[in-house]
């Protein structure tokens, strides 16, 4: 069954000054299956992260819709938007958005207070989780005590935490140092694997391949997307190495 269910998607943004357009989205068309592992791959400007935050229904399309579980986001009403993302989203943003007053513990913590859950059984979801990012030391620390790469890890442990159906990560690896991205990726292995479904942007080839399947967006449009199939991590690299290469060099569709 698709757990999301992306159809027709355009948005189209209108600056402030002079009324100019810009079409971010075109006609993006999509279904993510249960469980699966998608990376979403593309130029910068290509319309990622807006389509990220119209997926998270932090932001509204211009046209389409989106249906998350079969329910429409635009017929959710907005006092229980905050909730219904909650119940069913972790979101992992490209700017990381931890509040600076807060340590990283209670920064992480958040999603579970807002739901009313008790310290104990919050601080045992946090500690495995905490453990496989390296951030067990860091908890009682502040965001800006921190390095920017320590910042990424404490927004994964944040979007992990409330267990949610579906993960939505903006370039989770952005910040990481190889070593980080690798025990990242094995995170995320680890958590698809126990059957969460996630649909991470990135930039690195690297984080591309340990997905299951790879789209590719070019001017607000999928025109591309590699499914896994038996290839192996090493495979899936070249595959999608092989066609970044192709976009690179004005090639069509493979
Ligand atoms: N709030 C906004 N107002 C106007 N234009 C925007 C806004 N957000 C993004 N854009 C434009 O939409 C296009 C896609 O941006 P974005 O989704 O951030 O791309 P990506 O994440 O792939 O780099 C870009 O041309 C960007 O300048
Ligand atoms: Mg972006």
């Amino acid at each position: 069954m698709a757990i999301l269910s992306v159809k027709n998607i355009k948005k189209t943004y209108i600056t402030r000054f002079g009324g100019n357009q810009v079409q971010a989205l075109k006609n993006v068309t999509f279904d993510v299956e249960q469980g699966e592992y998608v990376a979403i791959m593309g130029e910068s400007g290509s319309g990622k992260t807006t389509l990220l935050n119209i997926l998270a229904a932090l932001d509204k399309p211009t046209s389409g819709t989106v249906l998350l579980e079969n329910r429409d986001f635009s017929r959710i009403k907005e006092s229980e938007r905050a909730i219904f993302r909650r119940d069913n989203l972790g979101f992992v943003f490209q700017e990381f958005n931890l509040l600076d007053t807060f340590s990283l513990q209670d920064n992480i913590f958040l999603p579970l207070v807002l739901a009313g859950m008790d310290y104990k059984t919050m601080n045992s979801r946090l500690q495995p989780i905490a453990e496989k990012l390296e951030i067990t030391q860091l908890l009682q620390k502040f965001p800006y005590e921190v390095s920017g790469g320590q910042k990424q890890r404490a927004a994964v442990a944040r979007a992990l935490i409330t267990q949610p159906k579906l993960i939505l990560a903006d370039e989770p690896t952005g910040a990481l140092d190889s070593r980080a991205t690798d025990e990242l990726l094995r995170l995320f292995s680890a958590v698809n694997d126990g059957g969460q479904t996630i649909l991470m942007v990135t930039h690195s080839v690297k984080a591309a391949s340990h997905a299951n399947r790879v789209l590719f967006i070019r001017d607000g449009e999928v025109f591309h997307q590699i499914y896994r199939g038996t290839s192996t991590n090493e495979q899936l690299y070249q595959k999608v190495a092989d066609t970044l290469t192709m976009l690179a060099t004005g090639g069509d569709r493979a």
